[in-house]
């Protein structure tokens, strides 16, 4: 299935298209509209863009701080030194790593380096938009692959339409729909496409790996370092709660770091971030089993209300969950902001049945599902 912009519109209509065309990687895009925060009205409960709600490690906040003296100097000699303690963390080696501005930056450069007007983008529908956003500005083909009925990723179709891609991108676990691919039939999947179609690359993005629960979920680090067509994105934006600090990173085998690196440039990332970093690379383990625990008990907790109300939730393995609320997540979105509850954005093509909302904290989310309940107890003005 092989879809130029055009023909992708006409597969899955408008507000399928607009997936791709007009939400790209702005998680915080509601923030825009939000009339609430304008008005000096109270803040509503932020369920809509995935962070951490508590957000960093009070030293990653201390470590901002200590940077700001240095901020009029350039900061060559401060990625070198974050890059190498990135290196030591995930025991690889500095030339393994590559960081960005938010690993955002990591799916644009892989887009722009491994995509061409031939050789296009592979994805599942949904997947996050960046990559697809990316290649369809540059006029490069998409290739979207249908989820499973229980929202999971289809791997033979993704398989199937990986063939001859110039980068798939394979988001594990997958936002919007939270759910994720076991190590094994990762490593499954990228073996056989490694054989099948020996141009490909894949950009495997583990931007919710802390918050993945389910055994067998393992990363794709250790293969990457050895295969050049794999890249592994990584954010510190979700689980260490530094979002507004925008910093990510890619890894993947030097030769292929090298190739981002040449569009990428090496310093475009402020030294508050990567003194951030620094600071974030030194948190205890145990801070982040922590943020793990308090995030799966809030998450079930949730989850259970809307499963236990027939309301199906996916298998998340994320920060935020996916539920078949029945109606249009416009209407359900618009109802829930009323009483004060942010949930995201539309996420075609589940957009008439889906919501997503993000795991706040557990005294977030009990206020939070007072406020569904009220919203599903009146009926759907549209059909689903
Ligand atoms: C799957 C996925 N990848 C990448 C990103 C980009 O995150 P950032 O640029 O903040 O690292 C997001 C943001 O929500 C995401 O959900």
């Amino acid at each position: 299935m092989s879809l130029s912009r055009r023909s992708f519109v006409q597969t899955l209509g408008v507000g399928a298209a607009g997936m791709w065309v007009g939400a790209r990687g702005r998680e915080g895009s509601l923030f825009g509209s939000e009339a609430v925060f304008a008005q000096g009205a109270p803040s509503p409960i932020i369920l809509s863009s995935n962070e951490n709600p508590l957000g960093c490690h009070p030293d990653v906040l201390a470590g901002v701080r200590g940077s700001f003296a240095e901020g009029g100097r350039y900061n060559y000699a401060a990625v070198d030194e974050i890059t190498a303690l990135l290196a030591k963390k995930h025991g690889v080696k500095p030339e393994n790593v590559l960081i960005g501005s938010g690993s955002t930056q990591i799916l644009r450069t892989s887009t722009h380096v491994f995509t061409s007007k031939t050789a296009g983008l592979t994805a599942t529908i949904p997947a996050y938009e960046e990559c697809a956003d990316y290649a369809r500005l540059m006029g490069h083909p998409i290739t979207g692959v249908k989820l499973t009925a229980d929202l999971r990723m289809d791997l033979d179709a993704m398989q199937q339409a990986s063939k001859g891609a110039g980068l798939v991108f394979f988001c594990n676990p997958n936002n919007p729909v939270g759910t994720a691919v076991t190590a094994s039939d990762t490593r499954t999947y990228l073996e056989t496409l490694m054989k099948q179609s020996p141009t490909t690359t894949v950009l495997v993005d583990e931007a919710y790996f802390e918050y993945a629960t389910m055994p067998g979920y393992a990363t794709m680090i250790p293969l990457a370092v050895q295969n050049p067509r794999v890249i592994v994105a990584r954010t510190f934006s979700k689980c260490l709660g530094m979002a507004g600090l925008r910093m990510g990173f890619a890894i993947a085998h030097a030769d292929t770091i090298a190739k981002l690196k040449a569009w990428d440039g090496t310093n475009n990332v402020s030294i508050m971030g990567l003194m951030g970093v620094k600071a974030a690379l030194q948190v205890p383990d145990q801070w982040v089993k922590d943020e793990q625990a308090r995030n799966k008990a809030a998450r079930d907790f949730t989850q259970k209300w809307f499963a236990d109300r027939g309301y199906t939730p996916t298998d998340s393995q994320t920060n935020f969950m996916f539920i078949n609320i029945k109606r249009p997540a416009r209407e359900f979105r618009d109802a829930c902001l009323k009483e004060g509850v942010l949930v995201a954005r539309d996420f075609p093509p589940y957009e008439k049945t889906h919501a997503r909302i993000s795991v706040g904290t557990m005294d977030e989310m009990k206020k939070a599902v007072e406020v569904f309940g009220k919203v599903l107890a009146q009926p759907a003005k549209s059909a689903a």
